[in-house]
Protein backbone atom coordinates (compact mmCIF):
# COMPACT_ATOMS: atom_id res chain seq x y z
CA UNK A 1 0.00 0.00 0.00
CA UNK A 2 1.59 3.14 -0.78
CA UNK A 3 -0.71 5.32 1.05
CA UNK A 4 -1.43 4.45 4.53
CA UNK A 5 -5.07 4.44 4.05
CA UNK A 6 -5.82 2.63 7.45
CA UNK A 7 -3.88 1.90 11.03
CA UNK A 8 -1.59 -0.66 12.53
CA UNK A 9 -4.62 -2.69 14.24
CA UNK A 10 -6.22 -2.93 17.58
CA UNK A 11 -8.14 -5.58 19.02
CA UNK A 12 -11.79 -6.04 18.77
CA UNK A 13 -13.86 -8.54 20.59
CA UNK A 14 -16.90 -9.30 22.05
CA UNK A 15 -17.84 -11.31 25.33
CA UNK A 16 -20.49 -13.25 26.08
CA UNK A 17 -22.84 -10.84 23.59
CA UNK A 18 -26.97 -11.15 22.89
CA UNK A 19 -27.89 -8.14 20.81
CA UNK A 20 -31.22 -8.04 19.21
CA UNK A 21 -34.40 -5.89 18.05
CA UNK A 22 -37.21 -4.63 20.81
CA UNK A 23 -35.38 -6.36 23.55
CA UNK A 24 -34.93 -9.57 21.93
CA UNK A 25 -32.45 -11.55 21.19
CA UNK A 26 -31.06 -12.81 17.98
CA UNK A 27 -27.93 -13.37 18.78
CA UNK A 28 -26.63 -14.95 21.97
CA UNK A 29 -23.56 -16.04 24.02
CA UNK A 30 -21.46 -14.75 21.16
CA UNK A 31 -17.85 -14.05 22.10
CA UNK A 32 -15.22 -13.44 18.83
CA UNK A 33 -12.05 -11.92 18.63
CA UNK A 34 -10.36 -10.26 16.03
CA UNK A 35 -6.65 -9.32 15.99
CA UNK A 36 -4.29 -7.03 14.12
CA UNK A 37 -2.70 -8.14 11.45
CA UNK A 38 -5.42 -11.01 10.87
CA UNK A 39 -9.07 -11.53 8.74
CA UNK A 40 -11.33 -13.05 10.56
CA UNK A 41 -14.15 -14.18 9.11
CA UNK A 42 -17.94 -14.72 10.06
CA UNK A 43 -19.82 -17.35 7.90
CA UNK A 44 -23.40 -18.74 8.40
CA UNK A 45 -26.45 -19.09 6.45
CA UNK A 46 -29.11 -16.31 6.00
CA UNK A 47 -30.78 -15.44 8.87
CA UNK A 48 -28.11 -16.62 11.23
CA UNK A 49 -27.60 -13.20 12.58
CA UNK A 50 -24.54 -12.38 11.50
CA UNK A 51 -25.33 -8.57 10.50
CA UNK A 52 -27.20 -8.36 13.62
CA UNK A 53 -23.61 -9.40 15.66
CA UNK A 54 -21.77 -6.76 13.77
CA UNK A 55 -24.22 -4.39 13.91
CA UNK A 56 -24.24 -4.58 17.85
CA UNK A 57 -20.47 -4.68 17.70
CA UNK A 58 -20.35 -0.94 16.45
CA UNK A 59 -23.22 0.51 18.01
CA UNK A 60 -25.57 0.26 15.56
CA UNK A 61 -28.06 -2.97 17.17
CA UNK A 62 -28.37 -2.91 21.34
CA UNK A 63 -26.69 -4.90 23.13
CA UNK A 64 -28.44 -6.46 25.96
CA UNK A 65 -25.58 -8.88 27.71
CA UNK A 66 -21.86 -9.04 27.47
CA UNK A 67 -19.42 -6.90 26.27
CA UNK A 68 -17.55 -4.97 23.43
CA UNK A 69 -14.28 -3.81 23.47
CA UNK A 70 -11.44 -1.92 21.53
CA UNK A 71 -8.00 -2.16 22.43
CA UNK A 72 -9.60 -3.40 26.01
CA UNK A 73 -11.71 -0.43 26.29
CA UNK A 74 -15.23 -0.76 26.73
CA UNK A 75 -17.53 0.04 23.48
CA UNK A 76 -20.65 -1.36 24.84
CA UNK A 77 -23.73 0.27 23.58
CA UNK A 78 -21.83 3.31 22.52
CA UNK A 79 -22.87 5.53 19.78
CA UNK A 80 -22.05 4.47 16.17
CA UNK A 81 -19.46 7.71 15.71
CA UNK A 82 -17.39 7.09 18.85
CA UNK A 83 -16.97 3.98 17.99
CA UNK A 84 -15.62 5.39 15.08
CA UNK A 85 -13.69 7.95 16.57
CA UNK A 86 -12.01 4.86 18.29
CA UNK A 87 -10.52 3.73 14.83
CA UNK A 88 -13.25 0.99 13.92
CA UNK A 89 -14.49 1.20 10.26
CA UNK A 90 -17.77 -0.25 9.69
CA UNK A 91 -19.25 -0.80 6.24
CA UNK A 92 -22.56 -2.15 6.44
CA UNK A 93 -24.29 -5.28 4.14
CA UNK A 94 -26.99 -2.47 2.69
CA UNK A 95 -27.28 1.26 2.75
CA UNK A 96 -23.79 1.05 2.84
CA UNK A 97 -23.65 4.63 0.19
CA UNK A 98 -26.32 7.43 -0.20
CA UNK A 99 -27.34 7.01 -3.67
CA UNK A 100 -28.75 10.37 -4.32
CA UNK A 101 -24.78 11.97 -3.32
CA UNK A 102 -21.96 12.33 -5.75
CA UNK A 103 -19.08 9.75 -5.08
CA UNK A 104 -16.99 13.22 -3.74
CA UNK A 105 -19.99 14.21 -1.41
CA UNK A 106 -19.80 10.16 -0.09
CA UNK A 107 -15.82 10.60 0.61
CA UNK A 108 -16.30 13.90 1.97
CA UNK A 109 -19.40 12.87 4.79
CA UNK A 110 -17.22 9.88 5.22
CA UNK A 111 -14.54 12.33 6.27
CA UNK A 112 -16.80 13.75 8.64
CA UNK A 113 -14.94 13.97 11.83
CA UNK A 114 -11.97 15.39 9.73
CA UNK A 115 -10.71 19.11 9.96
CA UNK A 116 -11.80 20.76 6.82
CA UNK A 117 -8.21 20.92 5.13
CA UNK A 118 -8.01 16.66 5.58
CA UNK A 119 -10.60 16.30 4.26
CA UNK A 120 -9.19 17.00 0.79
CA UNK A 121 -6.33 15.15 1.23
CA UNK A 122 -7.86 11.79 2.60
CA UNK A 123 -9.51 11.96 -0.49
CA UNK A 124 -6.73 11.89 -2.75
CA UNK A 125 -5.58 8.77 -0.61
CA UNK A 126 -8.59 6.93 -1.07
CA UNK A 127 -8.58 7.91 -4.72
CA UNK A 128 -4.57 6.50 -5.19
CA UNK A 129 -6.04 3.15 -3.41
CA UNK A 130 -9.26 3.19 -5.39
CA UNK A 131 -8.34 5.08 -9.01
CA UNK A 132 -11.37 3.55 -10.80
CA UNK A 133 -13.31 6.44 -8.25
CA UNK A 134 -11.49 9.36 -9.90
CA UNK A 135 -13.38 9.42 -13.14
CA UNK A 136 -16.64 9.24 -11.35
CA UNK A 137 -16.38 11.97 -8.57
CA UNK A 138 -19.42 13.84 -9.92
CA UNK A 139 -21.15 10.59 -10.32
CA UNK A 140 -24.31 10.13 -8.45
CA UNK A 141 -23.32 6.61 -6.14
CA UNK A 142 -26.58 5.13 -7.07
CA UNK A 143 -25.42 4.93 -10.51
CA UNK A 144 -22.35 2.90 -9.65
CA UNK A 145 -21.61 -1.10 -10.64
CA UNK A 146 -21.71 -2.98 -7.85
CA UNK A 147 -18.34 -3.17 -7.48
CA UNK A 148 -17.98 0.46 -7.94
CA UNK A 149 -20.13 1.09 -4.91
CA UNK A 150 -18.61 -1.25 -3.16
CA UNK A 151 -15.19 0.86 -3.46
CA UNK A 152 -17.10 3.70 -2.71
CA UNK A 153 -18.48 2.10 0.33
CA UNK A 154 -15.09 0.80 1.64
CA UNK A 155 -13.80 4.43 0.89
CA UNK A 156 -15.77 6.55 2.57
CA UNK A 157 -15.15 4.19 5.70
CA UNK A 158 -11.41 4.77 4.76
CA UNK A 159 -11.43 8.25 5.21
CA UNK A 160 -10.95 8.06 8.64
CA UNK A 161 -7.80 6.15 8.66
CA UNK A 162 -9.92 2.89 10.67
CA UNK A 163 -7.36 0.83 12.76
CA UNK A 164 -10.51 -1.87 12.65
CA UNK A 165 -12.45 -2.96 9.50
CA UNK A 166 -15.58 -4.31 10.10
CA UNK A 167 -17.17 -5.55 6.70
CA UNK A 168 -20.55 -7.02 6.01
CA UNK A 169 -20.52 -9.15 2.91
CA UNK A 170 -18.58 -7.10 0.68
CA UNK A 171 -18.61 -8.99 -2.13
CA UNK A 172 -22.22 -9.30 -2.14
CA UNK A 173 -23.73 -9.08 -5.59
CA UNK A 174 -20.17 -8.93 -7.46
CA UNK A 175 -18.88 -10.72 -10.13
CA UNK A 176 -17.02 -13.89 -9.22
CA UNK A 177 -13.50 -12.42 -10.02
CA UNK A 178 -14.22 -8.50 -8.97
CA UNK A 179 -15.27 -10.37 -5.53
CA UNK A 180 -12.10 -12.42 -5.47
CA UNK A 181 -10.18 -9.30 -6.30
CA UNK A 182 -11.83 -7.25 -3.51
CA UNK A 183 -11.22 -10.37 -0.90
CA UNK A 184 -7.64 -11.03 -1.84
CA UNK A 185 -5.88 -7.92 -3.29
CA UNK A 186 -7.82 -5.00 -0.78
CA UNK A 187 -9.16 -7.19 1.99
CA UNK A 188 -6.52 -9.25 2.55
CA UNK A 189 -3.86 -6.40 2.01
CA UNK A 190 -5.53 -4.70 4.72
CA UNK A 191 -4.21 -7.31 7.39
CA UNK A 192 -1.07 -8.10 6.09
CA UNK A 193 -0.41 -3.85 6.96
CA UNK A 194 -1.02 -5.11 10.27
CA UNK A 195 -4.91 -3.72 10.41
CA UNK A 196 -7.33 -5.85 11.82
CA UNK A 197 -9.78 -7.22 9.41
CA UNK A 198 -13.39 -8.77 11.24
CA UNK A 199 -15.64 -9.83 8.07
CA UNK A 200 -18.55 -11.26 7.01
CA UNK A 201 -18.86 -13.25 3.92
CA UNK A 202 -21.44 -16.01 2.18
CA UNK A 203 -18.88 -17.41 0.09
CA UNK A 204 -17.41 -19.57 2.16
CA UNK A 205 -14.52 -21.25 0.33
CA UNK A 206 -13.40 -17.90 -0.63
CA UNK A 207 -13.58 -16.50 3.23
CA UNK A 208 -11.84 -19.85 4.21
CA UNK A 209 -8.79 -18.72 1.22
CA UNK A 210 -8.28 -15.43 3.05
CA UNK A 211 -8.92 -15.78 6.69
CA UNK A 212 -6.99 -16.66 9.60
CA UNK A 213 -9.43 -17.83 11.56
CA UNK A 214 -13.62 -18.62 10.92
CA UNK A 215 -16.28 -18.25 13.04
CA UNK A 216 -19.75 -20.15 11.83
CA UNK A 217 -23.49 -19.02 13.22
CA UNK A 218 -25.95 -20.96 13.17
CA UNK A 219 -29.53 -19.80 14.89
CA UNK A 220 -27.43 -16.77 16.30
CA UNK A 221 -24.82 -18.90 18.05
CA UNK A 222 -21.62 -19.40 17.18
CA UNK A 223 -21.62 -23.36 16.18
CA UNK A 224 -18.25 -23.65 15.10
CA UNK A 225 -14.80 -22.01 15.05
CA UNK A 226 -11.93 -22.70 13.90
CA UNK A 227 -8.78 -22.30 11.66
CA UNK A 228 -9.33 -22.15 7.44
CA UNK A 229 -7.32 -25.45 7.25
CA UNK A 230 -9.39 -27.57 10.16
CA UNK A 231 -12.88 -26.22 9.02
CA UNK A 232 -11.97 -27.68 5.44
CA UNK A 233 -11.57 -30.64 6.53
CA UNK A 234 -14.75 -31.15 9.42
CA UNK A 235 -17.24 -33.32 7.60
CA UNK A 236 -19.78 -30.89 9.47
CA UNK A 237 -19.00 -27.48 7.53
CA UNK A 238 -18.04 -29.20 4.24
CA UNK A 239 -21.62 -30.40 4.20
CA UNK A 240 -23.39 -27.37 5.09
CA UNK A 241 -20.80 -24.92 3.49
CA UNK A 242 -18.51 -26.42 0.82
CA UNK A 243 -20.63 -29.28 -0.59
CA UNK A 244 -22.17 -26.64 -2.59
CA UNK A 245 -19.96 -27.06 -6.05
CA UNK A 246 -18.69 -23.81 -7.57
CA UNK A 247 -20.84 -21.11 -5.65
CA UNK A 248 -20.36 -22.45 -2.41
CA UNK A 249 -22.50 -20.14 -0.74
CA UNK A 250 -24.00 -20.77 2.86
CA UNK A 251 -27.34 -22.91 2.39
CA UNK A 252 -30.93 -21.04 2.79
CA UNK A 253 -32.24 -22.38 6.05
N1 LIG B 1 -34.45 -4.46 12.25
C1 LIG B 1 -34.86 -5.70 12.57
N2 LIG B 1 -35.93 -5.88 13.36
C2 LIG B 1 -36.36 -7.12 13.69
N3 LIG B 1 -35.76 -8.26 13.26
C3 LIG B 1 -34.67 -8.15 12.47
C4 LIG B 1 -34.18 -6.86 12.08
N4 LIG B 1 -33.09 -7.05 11.28
C5 LIG B 1 -32.92 -8.39 11.20
N5 LIG B 1 -33.87 -9.04 11.90
C6 LIG B 1 -34.02 -10.50 12.03
O1 LIG B 1 -32.87 -11.02 12.68
C7 LIG B 1 -32.52 -12.29 12.12
C8 LIG B 1 -31.04 -12.26 11.74
O2 LIG B 1 -30.88 -11.31 10.69
P1 LIG B 1 -29.45 -10.87 10.18
O3 LIG B 1 -29.66 -9.81 9.18
O4 LIG B 1 -28.59 -10.58 11.34
O5 LIG B 1 -28.94 -12.24 9.50
P2 LIG B 1 -27.74 -12.48 8.51
O6 LIG B 1 -27.04 -13.71 9.01
O7 LIG B 1 -26.94 -11.27 8.35
O8 LIG B 1 -28.49 -12.85 7.14
P3 LIG B 1 -28.03 -12.60 5.61
O9 LIG B 1 -27.05 -13.69 5.29
O10 LIG B 1 -29.31 -12.79 4.83
O11 LIG B 1 -27.46 -11.23 5.48
C9 LIG B 1 -33.46 -12.54 10.96
O12 LIG B 1 -34.47 -13.43 11.39
C10 LIG B 1 -34.04 -11.17 10.66
O13 LIG B 1 -35.33 -11.27 10.17
MG1 LIG C 1 -26.48 -10.07 6.77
Amino acid sequence: MSVELSKKGQVLSATGLSAGYDGRAIVTGISVEATPGKVVSIVGPNGSGKSTLLKSMVGVVRVLEGSVAVAGQSITNMAPEQVAKLGVGYVPQIDDVFPPLSVKENLEIGGYLLKRNEVHERIEAVLEFFPKLKVMMTRKAGKLSGGERKMLAMGRVLMLSPSVLVLDEPTANLAPIVATQLLEEYIRGFADFGSTVLLVEQRAKAALRISDWTYVLGGGRVVLEGAPQELSQNPIFVESFLGGGAGARAPRP
